[in-house]
């Protein structure tokens, strides 16, 4: 008999936010949209889980923190299905999908070289539009440019 363990699983959390179902070659990149390598509490981050819905999934956990959904809303643009869920006292109290925002702030470089935002000390800004395949282009607010979703470069 060996006393190997076969199955080690990533905790539940007694109170935070998990982002469940993040395509897995993106997990990094939420990740560091929401910033979370400032974050002092407890963080888990998993990759190439498998999943039901998605060929591989990424699930990150965060104790402790709760975020606005304006923190939430810019993972969509990597994250298009990922579900937010909240825990208090080990229970889910909250769960939902995430929806793109409006707009996005700072977190996008534009594309265009002579733009202002790459010229100038001016902080990017980007209206969300969606063309006729239902996918989602930034339309540089300064200089015009539409920048396609997998051509989006982040700061
Ligand atoms: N979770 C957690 N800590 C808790 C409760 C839940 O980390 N105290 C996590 C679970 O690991 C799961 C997610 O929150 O990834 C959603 O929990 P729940 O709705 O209970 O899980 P499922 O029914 O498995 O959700 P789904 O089928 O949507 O993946
Ligand atoms: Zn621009």
């Amino acid at each position: 008999m060996t006393n190997k363990r076969t199955e080690l699983q990533v905790s539940a959390i007694r109170s935070g936010t998990v982002i469940d179902h993040i395509p897995s070659e993106n997990t990094f990149r939420v990740f560091q949209i929401l910033n979370l390598e400032h974050v002092r509490d407890q963080v888990f981050l998993g990759t190439n889980l498998e999943s039901k819905k998605l060929d591989k999934k990424g699930i990150i956990k965060i104790s402790g923190k709760f975020f606005e959904p304006s923190e939430i809303n810019k993972i969509a643009l990597v994250a298009p299905d990922a579900t937010l869920i909240e825990i208090k006292e080990y229970e889910v109290v909250k769960k939902g999908k995430i929806f793109p925002p409006q707009t996005i702030d700072k977190i996008v470089k534009c594309a265009n070289p002579k733009c202002v935002t790459n010229n100038q000390n001016i902080e990017t800004k980007f209206n969300i539009i969606t063309d006729y395949h239902g996918k989602a282009k930034l339309f540089c607010h300064y200089c015009e440019k539409t920048i396609a979703q997998e051509d989006i470069w982040f700061v």
